[in-house]
């Protein structure tokens, strides 16, 4: 079949790669030239600067100018198109709901093409980016307005989670479709023929609306377990002597009813994707004029767990950060990226630097770039000046009074011996991931280890009168700081 893809980021270029693969004549569109360019020649390294997924440069290379061609105009390929993928992001607006600036740009000016073609076979139109409910029908009112002939709209959302993009395109839990005629459904069926009827895959069919409804309960329902585990199974092996929070959640999720996925306590889900979803499906229900309480507490949850360890080294183990110098290690929103988008570190640093702190000394073992980008103008805030940059876990440790674990990078499993061999106690290790198996070690060597989901452990009688040295008024626990809007 022939098919266009439109926007070529992390669910655009993983989408148009694979359907390559199953010999689909592909076209990716993109209006940025110089990602376009990138992408045509085929090489790894220009490839990952725009999306970085294990697999997915060679796919990319294999089958460029074969399955797959790369365009920045579309106007040469609309004719014989069976197939559009609208992969277009869309960003969140400051009140939570969802900026559809790029997406109706894209879609009006792909109206104004498609109502000038010769050839007037069906063609179908798939939102495949997650868009607001009610997106399918906003798509179908445009091409009708541009006087579009013979289409059909659809919702195809992508379950995608990244660093898995290949290998869940390959093999996906789920497809969902929904389109309102049988035709357009027959159509699909034979894009993704090698999954109908697949005896892993469930293939459902269904409205477009309930489709597009089926991304953001998933996403939710995720961050749900998540804040769940955080806020209740975390809370209480925080406070309780003797509960053992693997043993908790091992024991819990025993039962066939009950998710793994999620039982791990963090500091905090980030990503694009979560909170952006939560809080655009919390706006249009309240639109709606349907009560939210259940997603705002969970949205509220995550948030506030990005800074809730910085609350308990202060009230805790009574740390003073003010004018001290903290490792922060782990700036990613999780392992094997380097996207730091809505990532807890980010909260992170800025909580400490509004304690005060003298320096952040920052590592990561993808994300350097991304940070200096992040952090790099002092005009967003001025405090970012005080943040360093390392190439190393040992040299983001040296000359530190605390260290931060905001990633759950593998590497970061050993640092306990890192820690003891590059700086004395009196030292806070505040673990934002229970990264540190042999915790036991350091706390037998003096230092103070205040994991998340686990008591504080005094490595030393005498440290919570070190760290007040140059003590000032503590401030209190500002419970849920971050509510989102009623
Ligand atoms: C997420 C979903 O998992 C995908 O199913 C979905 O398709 C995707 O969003 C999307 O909407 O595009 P992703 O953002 O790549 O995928 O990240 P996840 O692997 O789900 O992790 C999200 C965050 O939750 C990370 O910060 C991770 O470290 C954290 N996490 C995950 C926990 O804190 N605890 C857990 O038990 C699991």
């Amino acid at each position: 079949m022939k098919i266009v893809v439109i926007g070529t980021g992390y669910v655009g270029l993983p989408h148009a790669a694979v359907l390559s693969e199953y010999g689909h004549e592909v076209h990716a569109y993109d209006i940025d030239e110089t990602r376009i360019a990138a992408y045509q020649s085929g090489e790894a390294g220009n490839i990952e600067r725009y999306v970085n997924e294990p697999g997915l440069a060679d796919i990319v290379a294999e089958n460029v100018n074969r399955y797959l061609f790369f365009t920045t105009d579309v106007t040469g390929v609309v004719e014989e198109t069976d197939v559009f993928f609208l992969c277009i992001n869309t960003p969140p607006n400051r009140d939570g709901s969802t900026d559809m600036s790029y997406y109706l740009n894209a879609i009006h000016h792909l109206g104004n093409l498609l109502a000038q073609r010769h050839n007037k076979q069906r063609v179908v139109l798939v939102n495949k980016s997650t868009v607001p409910i009610g997106t399918a029908r906003l798509l179908e009112s445009v091409m009708r307005e541009h006087g579009v002939e013979n289409f059909g709209v659809a919702s195809n959302p992508e379950f995608l989670a990244q660093g898995n993009a290949v290998e869940g395109s390959r093999r996906p839990d789920r497809i969902v479709i929904g389109a309102d005629t049988l035709e357009d459904m027959e159509i699909l069926r034979r894009l993704y023929s090698q999954f109908v009827n697949h005896v892993r895959i469930r293939y459902l069919e269904t409205t477009p609306e309930t489709a597009e409804a089926i991304k953001y309960v998933s996403n939710t329902l995720l961050l749900t377990y998540i804040s769940f585990w955080n806020g209740v199974g975390g809370r209480l092996a925080e406070a309780i002597p003797n509960i053992r929070m693997e043993d908790l959640k091992v024991g819990v999720t025993a039962d066939a009813r009950i998710s793994t996925w999620g039982s791990y306590v963090s500091n905090g889900a980030g990503g694009s994707c979560f909170g952006k979803d939560i809080q655009s499906l919390i706006y249009q229900l309240n639109h709606a004029g349907r009560p939210t309480d259940l997603l705002r507490a969970v949205y509220n949850i995550n948030e506030y767990q990005k800074i809730y360890l910085i609350d308990r080294a202060i009230h805790e183990a009574h740390f003073n950060f003010n004018q001290k110098k903290v490792a922060l290690l782990g700036l990613s929103f999780k392992k094997r990226t380097n996207d730091m988008r809505d990532s807890a570190a980010l909260r992170v640093a800025e909580s400490l630097l509004s304690r005060g702190v003298a320096t952040i000394q920052a590592y990561d073992p993808l994300a350097m770039d991304e940070a200096r980008r992040n952090w790099f103008n002092p005009e967003k805030n001025y405090l970012y000046e005080r943040i360093t940059y390392h190439d190393s876990a040992v040299e983001a440790i040296e000359g530190t009074d605390a260290l931060y674990i905001s990633t759950d990078w593998e590497e970061f499993r050993g640092l306990a011996r890192t820690i003891r061999t590059t700086v004395k106690p009196p030292y806070l290790v505040i673990d934002g991931r229970r990264m540190l198996p042999d915790f036991e070690n350091l706390v037998a060597a003096g230092y103070d280890y205040l994991p998340v989901g686990g008591l504080l452990m005094r490595g030393r009688s005498n440290s919570s009168e070190a760290y007040s040295e140059n003590d000032q008024a503590i401030p209190a626990i500002d419970e849920l700081p971050q509510q989102v809007p009623a």
